[in-house]
C-alpha cells in the first residue's frame, strides 16, 4: 500500500528494506490471510469500533511497516495515538513542536475511514524534562496546560474527537496519585484539565483513562467515586477508558467485568477498552494462546453486552511491537498477531464472537 510518511527511510522493494534493516532472516513478511470477514466489518455490525495503537512499525517505510498498515487499515476502524500525542513526543523543547507523527496518523485514519481517539494532555509520565524539570509557579503551569490543549485541539480542528484528557490519576494503592500537575495545580488539576479541554471545544468525547479498573476493586472504586464526585458538579467528562492490560488466566470474569461497566454507565458516562493485551510468558505455550483467545472473548464480550460501551481498543496489532516485553520481563505475545503477522487463536476467537458465533 501506498502511505505517504513523513520521517522515516523508504525502501523501493521489500528486498531492499530487507537488506537495510538486516531482517530479512528473523522476519517473514506475508501478505495476511483474506478469506475471514475483517474485524472492523464484524464490530460495526455489532455496533462497537475496534481500534488498535500506533507504534514504533507504523513508523517503518518498509515492507514490515507496509504489512502492519496494511492489517491496521483492514481490521480495525479506529487509531490510538499510542506515543504520538504525548506530551514529550509534541513538545521535545520549551518553543518546539513536533505534530509529524501525530499528522501522518490522522492523514491514514481519514484515508481508511478510522476514527482517531488522541492520548493524552495530564499524564505522569512522557512529561518533557525542560518541563518536569523546570522551575515554575502554580499560574506559570496553569498557563502551560491551558496552551497545551489549546493549541493541540486547534492543530487537529476537529479531526480527533476523542481525546484522554487525564491519564492514570490513581495509583495502585487506590489513591491519587502525586504527580508533576497535582503538585503544580493541587488537586483541582483533574477537573481543570476537563473544563479547559470543553472550552476549546465544545463537542468532542472527554475521557479519563486508567488500567487495573476493568473489575470489581478499590482502585476501581476510587475511580467510580472520582467519576461521581465530577459529574454531580457538572465536570465535562463523557467517558471512561478502562486500559485493558491483563494477563492470561487472570481477566476478571465476565459477570465482575458487567457489573463494574454498569456502575460507570449509571454516572452518563461511555465505555471503552482502550490499550487491550492480554501478556503471558514467554515463549508462548499453546495452552496460554488458547487460554488467550478465552480471555479476549471475555473482555470484548463484556463491551458487547453493555450498551454505553461503545469501542474495544488494542495496545497494538502484533506481538512484534508492543511495551510488554520491555515493561514487564520475561512476558510478551499479548495482541492477535504474532511476530511474523499471523492471526492467533485470540484473532480467530475476537473474529467469531465478533461475528456472533
Ligand atoms: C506506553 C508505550 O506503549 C511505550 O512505548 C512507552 O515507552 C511507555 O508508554 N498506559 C498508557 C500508555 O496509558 O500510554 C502506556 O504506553 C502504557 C500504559
Amino acid at each position: 500500500m501506498t502511505q505517504r510518511l513523513a520521517r522515516p527511510r523508504r525502501f523501493a522493494t521489500a528486498a531492499s528494506a530487507c537488506l537495510a534493516l538486516a531482517a530479512c532472516g528473523e522476519l517473514s513478511v506475508e501478505a495476511p490471510p483474506t478469506a475471514t470477514t475483517p474485524l472492523r466489518t464484524l464490530a460495526a455490525r455489532r455496533g462497537i469500533a475496534i481500534g488498535a495503537a500506533t507504534g514504533s512499525t507504523f513508523q517503518r517505510a518498509d515492507a514490515i511497516g507496509d504489512t502492519l498498515r496494511a492489517i491496521l487499515a483492514r481490521e480495525f476502524d479506529m487509531v490510538w495515538s499510542g506515543n504520538f500525542l504525548k506530551f514529550s513526543t509534541l513538545r521535545p523543547t520549551a518553543t518546539t513542536w513536533d505534530f509529524s507523527w501525530a499528522d501522518s496518523m490522522v492523514a491514514f485514519a481519514q484515508a481508511h475511514a478510522m476514527t482517531v481517539r488522541g492520548h493524552t494532555f495530564v499524564w505522569h509520565n512522557q512529561i518533557p524534562s525542560w518541563l518536569a524539570g523546570g522551575t515554575w509557579t502554580s499560574a506559570q503551569v496553569d498557563s502551560i496546560l491551558a496552551d497545551h490543549i489549546a493549541t493541540v485541539m486547534a492543530h487537529f480542528n476537529g479531526k480527533i474527537r476523542i481525546w484522554d484528557v487525564v491519564n492514570e490519576a490513581v495509583d495502585d494503592n487506590a489513591l491519587r496519585r502525586t504527580t508533576f500537575w497535582s503538585a503544580a495545580l493541587g488537586p483541582g488539576y483533574i477537573e481543570r484539565a476537563f473544563r479547559l479541554a470543553r472550552a476549546v471545544d465544545a463537542t468532542a468525547l472527554l475521557f479519563y483513562n486508567d488500567y487495573n479498573i476493568e473489575g470489581s476493586g478499590a482502585k476501581s472504586d476510587t475511580v467510580y467515586a472520582m467519576l461521581a464526585d465530577l459529574k454531580s458538579r457538572g465536570v465535562p467528562v463523557d467517558g471512561i477508558g478502562m486500559q485493558g492490560h491483563f494477563i492470561v488466566g487472570q481477566v476478571p470474569g465476565l459477570s465482575a467485568l458487567l457489573a463494574n461497566f454498569a456502575r460507570f454507565a449509571q454516572l452518563g458516562l461511555k465505555i471503552e477498552i482502550t490499550e487491550l493485551d492480554i501478556r503471558m510468558p514467554v515463549p508462548a505455550t499453546g495452552l496460554n494462546l488458547f487460554q488467550q483467545s478465552l480471555d479476549y472473548r471475555t473482555v470484548v464480550n463484556a463491551c458487547l453486552q453493555t450498551p454505553a460501551c461503545d469501542a474495544v481498543e488494542l495496545g497494538g496489532v502484533y506481538d512484534g511491537d508492543t511495551w510488554v516485553p520491555s515493561t514487564f520481563p520475561g512476558m510478551g505475545a499479548p495482541l492477535l498477531y504474532d511476530e511474523s503477522f499471523h492471526p492467533k487463536p485470540a484473532y480467530g476467537a475476537v473474529n467469531d464472537l465478533l461475528a456472533g458465533n
